[in-house]
């Protein structure tokens, strides 16, 4: 359902009752048979009961937001929470209504007045449930398990470098349409003919076939369509020499809405190309250099999960701040607010889902999983002007059964939406002469025959070499395409002072961003980068007491949203990249 914030119902984000249940017991009994203890409508009705679970107001966490910020005996919890929370809601005649998840990590079990609804197990996308029959006058209650466990044949995996936070961690809405409604509104230039505008819908209802109105009064557009005999709506304009096109520098949105019945739905949307020529990507025909940074989805001001405009903004205005016109969503969907804020703030953006080191790559159902991820982000975001390249992959290696995950992954993508970039985050193959001394970095993962981008992460002068050795490597591709470094970076204890050869001092993050951002500008075949990472975020694997307390380290901004030296490094390369808007380098001729 497009829009679900700007839809007639009401927010049940809040306190919901909780049971932590680390042994399913209120989803199987002793000799593991299915129940429904704790969905049931069987709650406690007094000490003489001898029902041994009770949901109480006692025992609460707030939506949206992760179970492990919000309670210090959760902070590892890797199991199923149980949550629960009541609403009136007297069904109103010729209505509908919808149960409306904006995400949930992971697998998510969703009743309504003791009625199983459904399940839904990736952990970053939204789902809903129409619950019109099941309403009733007076109080209405839900139950909603979420279990985080990790699963070796699921998307992701099970190991990662990002805390696998757990619980309702985006908003839930109660929906409320009439009862034949807009489903689905898309509109964007039609990238066969960037002189029309493409506008999709559908309409759900007995009357989807009626025709309906569409307008972009912005650009002085208006139409009636007839749907289709399913309710979709194919409709087209010719471009008015009006229009002006979304790009960072102009983010220009138009607000398109259909009128379908008594329903009305608006978007608003940016229209602008973007594709590739050779080595170059071309935004609205003019060449792009991606001034870029990987940001993870925690939250700016508080530990958890970001969720929400709030966060976005305050997000990606650091973003803003730092210098970009580009920031890559890193390692799966984030929630709805941020590419709609990058649409707003002048963005663009990397999107991508969690297909990430180790998966079940042989396994038809971690595909499927991989290619359910791809289908919910670009369904949702598919009207987002900002989002330009739909990521399938971080650092998976390039063994046979993996690319062949990866392919099968990004031929769905160009399916799905085939206006967008396909790129993956690959390895380099790196070149040593016979003293060791690293002298190039070859892209020749076979991935790069399907994807539109060319990207790699290399962090020479952290993991391997010294900062200054990465001055002067080469770069070569088995391909003519464009060419991103989709993550560099380094780790940066804020306020550790000392000397620039001591790792984990802020002079030591500074040595290595003005290597690496020199070397950048100095590389012909460069399209963007996108540094490793906007700010410091939890991970199971970054133990390190005393410098890393399970966070990663390496942002240009700490846990608590105080900037390091290096923010400045880089605003300072951005800055001066940005200048007139050229490149920091001469493309091949
Ligand atoms: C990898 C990976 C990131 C990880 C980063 C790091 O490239 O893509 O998810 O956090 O490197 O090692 O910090």
């Amino acid at each position: 359902m497009t829009r679900p914030d700007a839809r007639a119902g009401r927010s049940l984000d809040g306190d919901w009752q909780v049971i932590v249940d680390p042994f399913d017991h209120g989803r199987i009994d002793y000799q593991s048979r299915p129940t429904e203890e704790f969905a049931a409508e069987r709650v406690r009705t007094g000490p003489a009961d001898r029902v041994e679970h009770e949901f109480s107001d006692q025992h609460t966490l707030s939506v949206p937001g992760d179970w492990n910020s919000q309670r210090d005996d959760l902070f590892y919890y890797e199991g199923a929470v149980w949550y629960r929370r009541t609403f009136d809601a007297p069904p109103a005649a010729g209505e509908r209504a919808f149960l409306h998840f904006g995400g949930a990590n992971r697998v998510a079990r969703v009743w309504i007045n003791g009625q199983f609804l459904g399940r839904h197990d990736l952990g970053f996308t939204p789902f809903e449930f129409e619950v019109t029959q099941h309403l009733r006058a007076g109080e209405n209650a839900v139950v909603v398990s979420v279990d985080n466990r990790r699963a070796p044949d699921a998307v992701p995996g099970m190991m990662y470098d990002w805390w696998n936070y757990g619980g309702i961690t985006r908003s839930v809405r109660l929906i409320t349409v009439p009862e034949t409604f807009v489903k689905t509104l898309h509109a964007g230039l039609d990238p066969l003919d960037p002189t029309r505008i493409a506008v999709r819908a559908r309409i759900d209802g007995p009357d989807r076939g009626v025709p309906v109105r569409v307008e972009i009064p912005g650009l002085a557009l208006s139409g009636a369509f007839t749907p289709g005999a399913d309710g979709t709506v194919e409709a087209a304009f010719r471009v008015p020499d009006a229009l002006e096109r979304w790009s960072p520098e102009r983010p220009m949105l138009y607000e398109v809405t259909l009128r379908a019945g008594t329903d009305t739905l608006s978007e608003r949307v940016g229209f602008r190309t973007i594709e590739t020529r050779g080595g170059d990507i071309l935004l609205n025909g003019e060449r792009v250099f991606l001034r870029g940074i990987c940001i993870h989805e925690e939250a700016p001001d508080r530990p958890g999960r970001a969720s929400g405009p709030k966060d976005a903004a305050t997000l990606l205005g650091w973003a803003k701040d730092l210098g970009c016109n580009f920031v890559r969503l890193a390692h799966y969907p984030h929630n709805e607010a941020m590419a709609r804020a990058a649409d707003e703030m002048g963005l663009l953006v990397w999107a991508e889902v969690p297909v990430y080191w180790t998966l079940d790559y042989a396994n038809p159902e971690t595909l499927d999983q991989a290619k359910g991820h791809l289908r919910e982000m670009v369904e949702r975001d598919r009207s987002r002007a900002s989002v330009i390249i739909w990521s399938v992959g971080n650092e998976t290696g390039d063994a046979p059964e993996r690319t062949e995950f990866r392919r099968a992954l990004g031929a769905y993508a160009k399916e799905l939406d085939p206006t967008r970039l396909l790129s993956a985050a690959l390895f380099a193959r790196q070149i040593r002469d016979e003293d060791g001394t690293l002298t190039r970095l070859h892209v020749d993962d076979p991935f790069g025959a399907v994807a539109d981008v060319l990207s790699i992460n290399e962090y020479v002068g952290w993991y391997h070499d010294q900062p200054e050795d990465i001055l002067g490597v080469e770069v070569t591709l088995a391909w003519d395409k464009p060419f991103v470094i989709s993550e560099t970076g380094a780790g940066v204890k804020r306020g550790l002072r000392g000397d620039a050869s001591e790792v984990w001092t802020e002079e030591f993050g500074v040595r290595f961003y003005e290597a690496q951002l020199a070397w950048a500008e100095s590389v012909p075949l460069l399209d963007g980068i996108s540094p490793w990472i906007l700010k410091d975020f939890r991970s199971p694997r970054r133990p390190l007491y005393g410098v890393q307390d399970w966070y990663n380290r390496k942002g240009l901004i700490d846990e608590t949203g105080q900037r390091k030296l290096v923010f400045d490094t880089v605003r300072s390369f951005y800055a001066r990249w940005a200048e007139g808007g050229a490149a920091p380098n001469e493309k091949r001729p």
